[in-house]
């Protein structure tokens, strides 16, 4: 989590840095900072704020700073509550060395203590704080050493996950950065006359001039740049080769183009996003696809007999909506896992047989992202479904297929979801196409695939209107449960993360059937469902469940298909879409979802692309 800015170069560094700091917000905004080094007046500029980045540009706005290489920061608090003594950056007993982090030093009190009993002094409670001080300790006792080695000496002392940038007065004209699993990147012009520096490669499309060349550091690096030089060594001092991330996604989507929020926005471009996702990829002579990104390993990759889809929160519900379509129609047994918890599990995994697909958005999630080294030693076959082009898991999976739908900024996530599943059914094809799917249904997937952007233009326009007063009505009830069955499970699901996380109302999601099992008991007239009801297979069920939930005078909005005159007779409100396929129906059915959460969190004065408490990119596990 956090996010992380730096600049070296011969412009005025502090609007640079706090517009870097904008594209990092969703990573974290409980607080933020910057250090800004003014070699002509031999000074170091140091401010930090609680709360929104607003604060920070407030006391900033009427200062004249001057200086031309800086750090900034801005925190999603682990250790410590959401303070100015806990904002980055942190500094040593003198002021003179600045430290922003990602990540967590696991072994922090320990190294807090020894360093209190060595007379160093500590105002806050943040596991970072301790960085600036070993560093100066060290320094301390090597005084012929530089800041370069004495950081590296310094590294080995810390456990956990860390991306670091060090700012020193003895060595005005560079930063020093170091990545333990924590993702950390810069990029230069050719001239190599200026240096930016992030947690994250959206801030590169910011500034194209200084982003000629974007560089990944590898994992356990130690990179100084500055004086027009880049080194890149291990911790042992080895030269390293950086890694290069291809820059092929554009600033144009980083703006929220006359929409209020950004999650409005990616709501509305889902059509976009997924014809972008699919565009070349279906070849409806065969009635099958060509994922450019397997072809290599295709006939491994095709050769494995079970799958275990690895994601967290949507993703993870994105998986769950894979593994009925995998296991339907790839002939393949599927097992859709959550990354926390598969991590910690003793499976049998067999890398004869087994294959692993990790789905995030981000490609930086902590969780995921320890499944996957995991499961690489285990020598089993990764592929990533990410987003993000040139992150962490997709880099270490090195096989997969990217999402292409641009940056999602609002931390909700809504188009990735929908794209997601649409990558899935891809997947579905891939295998089905080797094995035993039938034409027919390979058609019906393909067809669907290309209607779907259409049927969900048309749809949204006459949805968001009825949505907005449905939130309205409904905007007084505290609790929310919300019912789905077979692949409206995993949509039913996805409805209640969105309501919760951005309008902060109670919001559960069950499988219709489970109700009876227990959770009907909360059902009064206080409690109302969102009961997802098309016209599929399980329709009949589906309806006696909703049966239930009105003769215990629960209130139920339906969403059901186009001309169903039923539901119609049992719900209070129904919410009508178009007919389509069933397997691929979450993609359609999620999003009255993500408007209904959308204009709750609205409606109630929350901005649901700043939720309170989270962060878009999950660094910490
Ligand atoms: C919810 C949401 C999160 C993410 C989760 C995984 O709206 O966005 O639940 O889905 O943190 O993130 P990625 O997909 O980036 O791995």
């Amino acid at each position: 989590m956090c996010g992380i800015i730096g600049y070296i170069g011969n412009r005025e560094a502090k609007p640079i840095l706090l517009r870097g700091l904008e594209s990092v917000l969703y990573r974290g905004y409980d607080s933020a900072g910057l250090s800004i080094r003014d070699e002509k007046n031999k000074t170091t500029h140091y401010y930090r704020s609680p709360g929104k980045l607003e604060n920070l540009k407030k006391k900033l706005d009427p200062l004249s700073i001057g200086g031309t290489v800086g750090i900034a920061h801005t925190r999603w608090a682990t250790h410590g509550i959401p303070s100015e003594e806990n904002a980055h950056p942190h500094r040593d007993c003198h002021g003179k060395i600045h430290v922003v982090h990602n990540g967590v030093i696991e072994n922090h009190a320990e190294l807090k203590k020894q360093l209190i009993a060595e007379g160093h002094r500590f105002f806050g409670q943040t596991d970072t704080e301790i960085i600036p001080h070993l560093l100066e300790e060290e320094k301390k006792q090597n005084p012929t050493m530089n800041t370069r080695e004495c950081l590296r000496r310094i590294l080995s002392k810390m456990e956990g996950a860390f991306a670091i940038v060090v700012m020193d007065a003895d060595g005005p004209d560079s930063l020093f950065l170091a990545r333990k699993e924590s993702p950390l990147l810069f990029s230069y012009n050719n001239e190599q006359n200026e240096f930016l520096i992030s947690s994250d490669p959206g801030t590169f499309y910011l500034y194209p001039d200084i982003a000629q060349k974007v560089v990944a550091m590898p994992p356990e690096t130690l990179v100084a740049l500055g004086g027009g030089k880049i080194e890149i060594t291990d911790f042992e001092s080895k030269p390293q080769s950086p890694i290069s991330v291809p820059m092929n996604e554009t600033e144009e989507f980083a703006q929220k183009q006359g929409f209020p929020h950004f999650m409005a926005k990616e709501i509305f471009e889902q059509p976009k996003a997924l014809r972008d996702t699919l565009s070349g990829r279906m070849i409806s002579d065969i009635a099958g696809v060509k994922l450019g990104g397997l072809e290599q390993q295709k006939e491994s990759i095709l050769s494995k007999e079970k799958i275990f889809l690895i994601g967290c929160g949507t993703s993870f519900h994105a998986s769950l909506v894979g593994k009925f379509l995998f296991e339907e129609f790839a002939d393949m047994e599927a097992h859709a896992e959550i990354a926390s918890l598969f991590r910690y599990r003793k499976l049998p995994l067999h890398p004869k047989r087994d294959l692993a697909l990790f789905i995030s958005q981000s490609g930086e999630t902590a969780d995921t992202l320890g499944c996957v080294t995991e499961l690489k030693n285990k020598n089993i076959l990764c592929l990533g479904l990410i987003n993000r082009v040139g992150s962490t898991i997709a880099r270490e999976c090195g096989v997969g297929i990217y999402q292409r739908i641009g940056p999602e900024i609002g931390v909700a996530s809504t188009k990735a979801f929908t794209a997601q599943i649409a990558n899935l059914a891809l997947l579905t094809l891939f295998f089905g196409q080797s094995k035993n799917m039938s034409l027919s249904d390979r058609t019906l997937f393909i067809n669907t695939l290309n209607s779907l952007p259409d049927i969900i233009e048309k749809t949204i326009n006459i949805l968001d209107p009825q949505i907005k007063k449905l939130a309205e009505d409904y905007s007084k009830f505290t609790n929310f449960l919300f019912l789905g069955r077979k692949y409206n499970y995993p949509t039913a699901m996805e409805g209640a993360l969105k309501l919760k996380e951005i309008s902060y109302i109670h919001a559960e999601a069950y499988e219709s059937g489970e109700m009876k099992h227990g959770p009907l008991a909360m059902i009064t007239d206080q409690f109302p469902t969102f009961f997802l009801c098309p016209n599929d297979s399980v329709y009949a069920k589906n309806i006696s469940n909703m049966q239930e939930i009105k003769a215990r005078s629960g209130p139920v909005v339906a969403i059901a298909t186009v001309g169903d005159t039923q539901v119609d007779t049992i719900a209070d409100q129904v919410l009508y879409l178009p007919p389509i396929y069933e397997p691929l129906s979450p993609i359609l059915y999620s999003i009255p979802l993500q408007l209904f959460a959308y204009y709750m969190a609205v409606l109630k004065g929350y901005n649901p692309d700043l939720p309170r408490n989270l962060a878009k990119s999950v660094t910490v596990q």
